[in-house]
This record gives structure tokens, C-alpha cells and sequence, in this order.
């Protein structure tokens, strides 16, 4: 079959680690007799440098007119000082919201082979961790309405509307349902009303899945429950911001932000796939960034875009035979294990596809 894949390598080690994601996908093409069209698309930094627009139109439209979109990370200090809608994450954000993208799918699985690079202590692990975190993208403080009153008081409002906490709940209990059947539902209902109407939506939703256990956590609470007991959950729905914050604490018990990918989805089969990470300028272009997490992406994306489970799991098989065989980037490294760079691990990932 051929497919449209839109392509943005971004800024930093974006185009590092999306290179060595599309070379596997280049593997796969080959192995399975697919073809893949990517066509590279600006947005982020590297559009700012090109066009002054952190999200051009048309990088809005190919990626509309794409099967699926794959993306590497967005922003870095150089343009840090430009103003909020001139900036990278304007462009991140801008691009999720113009592609209707409302659900943020992030996986935090411990692979068994780095139960080493997990800091967790191995009785609070056990046989190892497998947490789901869908996070609301399209609402919250980062679009509601933003103000400043010159140096004295600035302010950017919470805010959710009904159909957007209904569409998000329901996608979290449709996920719970093929895996453990159990919601966590994360917010500030002790102190904020946006919470209370959240939790509210989120009830509603539960009772068309009674197979579902439904729970409710305090946001502090899910951050030190993470921690001690992260084996209590399996699905956990939560809003923009908070999700931003749970899931990459639960990307550190997995080892490493480096390893986790993430899809953003909205009703039907397109999606955006991209490492939860960001542009890691303290690394870029050096070879060191850890390309599994854009790498698990691109199995994402066939999996839920394009519907090539096989694929899918060929990838996934792949890079944990990689890391059986003891080769680590710098940031899971441990004693005794192979260190490699980004391109190598890549190449290690292809050699086991
Ligand atoms: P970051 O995720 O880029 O880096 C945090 C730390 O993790 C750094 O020490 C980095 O070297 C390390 N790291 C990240 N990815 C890695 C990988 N694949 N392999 C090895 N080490 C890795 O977060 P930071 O430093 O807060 O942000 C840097 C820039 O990225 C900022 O401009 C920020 O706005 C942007 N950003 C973009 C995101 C996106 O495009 N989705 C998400 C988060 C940040
Ligand atoms: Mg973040």
C-alpha cells in the first residue's frame, strides 16, 4: 500500500532523531512491501528562521492532506525571546489545534531489559510498569483567555467546556476497555470549579462503561502516588496541563524521557506521532540524542494510523532486542552495557528488523 506522511523534523536533535526513525520506516517499507511518501514540512524554530511563522498554512494543509504526521521536537533558546504567539511552541500547539488533535496518548511502559535506568526501587516495580496517560490537548490555561496588566499581574484562564472533557473521557475509557479496565481520573477538584465540572463530565461518561473501575486523585496526590505505588494504575485521564507534568514524571520511571513516544488523535484514524521529549539543545547535533523514543512513535503510527499491526510490532520486537543486547545512548546508559549514538542505535534497530 502507499501512504502520505507528513514530515517535521523540527529544531535541535528533531532532525537527528526523526532521520533515524525514517530510516526504519524505509526498513519496513522494504520488508513488508509498503510504500511511504514523506513529504517534509517547517514548523516550530526552523519555520520562525524561514518565514517569520512558527506554523506556516502550509504545513497545516499537507499535514491535512496526510495519512499521518510525524514530528520531532520544536523550539530551543534561540528564540526564546521572541513574543507568545511568534514562538516554536505557537507552532506546536497551533498545529494540534488546527488538526483537531484532542487526545494525547502517551504509553510509559518499563521495558524489563531497563530495570536498571528506572530510579524506582525493584519491590516498588515488580514484574514492571505499563501505565497509559491520556491527556486533554485542545483546552486548559494553554488556551484559554492570557492577559497581562503591564508588570504588575499577568493571568492565563483554565478553562473547559463540556464537549471537550466528554470526547476526552470517553477516549480514555474506549483505551481502558482493551487493557485493564481501570480510570484514574487526575484533578484539583478540592480547590478548583474547572475540576469539579471536569470530574462531573467524567462520571457521566463512566456510567456507559460499568465494566470500567473509574478512581478520582488530587493532582498532588497522582504525583506522589506515581512515585510509591505507580502499579496501581492503568489509564490515567487527565487535563492539559497537569497531563504535561504527570506524564513526563511518568516517563522518568521508565528510565528515560528518551525512550517514550506519544500520539495525538482525534476521532478517527489521523494522528500526530512524536517523542514526548523536546529539542534537546544541550545535546543536538552530536549524535547522542536516544532516537527510541521517535522510533516507538513511528510503531505508534502504524498502529493507530495506519492500521499495520504487524509493523508495528516488528519495530516494537526490534528495539527491545536492541536493547537485550545491551546497547544504550547516553541517557540509559548503565556499567557494563555498549554505549552508542544516535545514528548506531538506529542502525542496530534496522539490523534486528
Ligand atoms: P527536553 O526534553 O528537550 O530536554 C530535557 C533533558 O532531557 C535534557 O537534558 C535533554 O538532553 C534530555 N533529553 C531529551 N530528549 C532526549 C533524548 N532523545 N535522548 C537523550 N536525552 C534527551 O526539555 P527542555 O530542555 O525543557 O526543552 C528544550 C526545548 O525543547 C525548549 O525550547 C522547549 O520549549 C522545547 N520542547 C519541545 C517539545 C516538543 O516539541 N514537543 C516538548 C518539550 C520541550
Ligand atoms: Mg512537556
Amino acid at each position: 500500500m502507499d501512504y502520505k506522511i507528513a514530515v517535521i523534523p523540527g529544531d535541535g536533535i528533531g532532525p537527528e532523531i526523526v532521520g533515524a526513525s525514517i530510516k526504519v520506516l524505509d526498513k519496513i517499507a522494504e520488508k513488508f512491501n509498503h510504500t511511504f511518501n514523506y513529504t517534509e514540512v517547517l514548523a516550530g524554530g526552523a519555520a520562525i528562521d524561514a518565514c517569520d511563522n512558527p506554523l506556516p498554512q502550509e504545513t497545516v494543509d499537507i499535514c491535512l492532506d496526510s495519512d499521518a504526521v510525524l514530528l520531532g521536537a520544536l523550539g530551543g533558546p534561540k528564540w526564546d525571546n521572541l513574543p507568545g504567539d511568534k514562538r516554536p511552541e505557537a507552532g506546536l500547539l497551533g498545529l494540534r489545534k488546527s488538526l483537531g488533535l484532542y487526545a494525547n496518548l502517551r504509553p510509559a511502559i518499563l521495558y524489563e531489559e531497563l530495570k536498571a535506568a528506572c530510579p524506582l526501587k525493584p519491590e516498588i516495580i515488580g514484574e514492571g510498569l505499563d501505565i497509559m496517560v491520556v491527556r486533554e490537548l485542545t483546552g486548559d490555561v494553554y488556551f484559554g483567555e492570557k492577559g497581562r496588566d503591564g508588570d504588575f499581574a499577568a493571568w492565563d484562564i483554565m478553562k473547559y467546556t463540556r464537549p471537550e472533557v466528554l470526547r476526552i473521557a470517553k477516549k480514555a475509557f474506549e483505551i481502558a476497555m482493551k487493557r485493564d479496565k481501570k480510570v484514574t481520573n487526575v484533578d484539583k477538584a478540592n480547590v478548583l470549579e474547572v475540576s469539579r465540572f471536569w470530574r462531573s463530565c467524567v462520571e457521566e461518561v463512566a456510567k456507559d462503561y460499568p465494566e470500567v473501575e473509574l478512581n478520582h486523585l488530587y493532582v498532588d496526590n497522582a504525583a506522589m502516588q506515581l512515585v510509591i505505588n505507580p502499579k496501581q494504575f492503568d489509564v490515567i485521564v487527565t487535563g492539559n496541563l497537569f497531563g504535561d507534568i504527570l506524564s513526563d514524571e511518568a516517563s522518568m520511571i521508565t528510565g528515560s524521557i528518551g525512550m517514550l513516544p506519544s500520539a495525538s488523535m482525534a476521532d478517527g484514524k489521523f494522528g500526530m506521532f512524536e517523542p514526548i521529549h523536546g529539542s534537546a539543545p544541550d545535546i543536538a547535533n552530536q549524535d547522542k540524542a536516544n532516537p527510541i523514543a521517535t522510533i516507538v512513535s513511528v510503531a505508534m503510527m502504524l498502529r493507530y494510523s495506519l492500521d499495520l499491526i504487524a509493523e508495528a510490532d516488528a519495530i516494537e520486537a526490534a528495539v527491545k532486542k536492541t536493547l537485550a543486547q545491551g546497547y544504550r545512548t547516553g541517557d540509559i546508559f548503565s556499567a557494563g552495557m555498549a554505549l552508542v549514538g544516535t545514528t548506531q542505535m538506529g542502525q542496530k534497530i534496522i539490523d534486528n528488523l
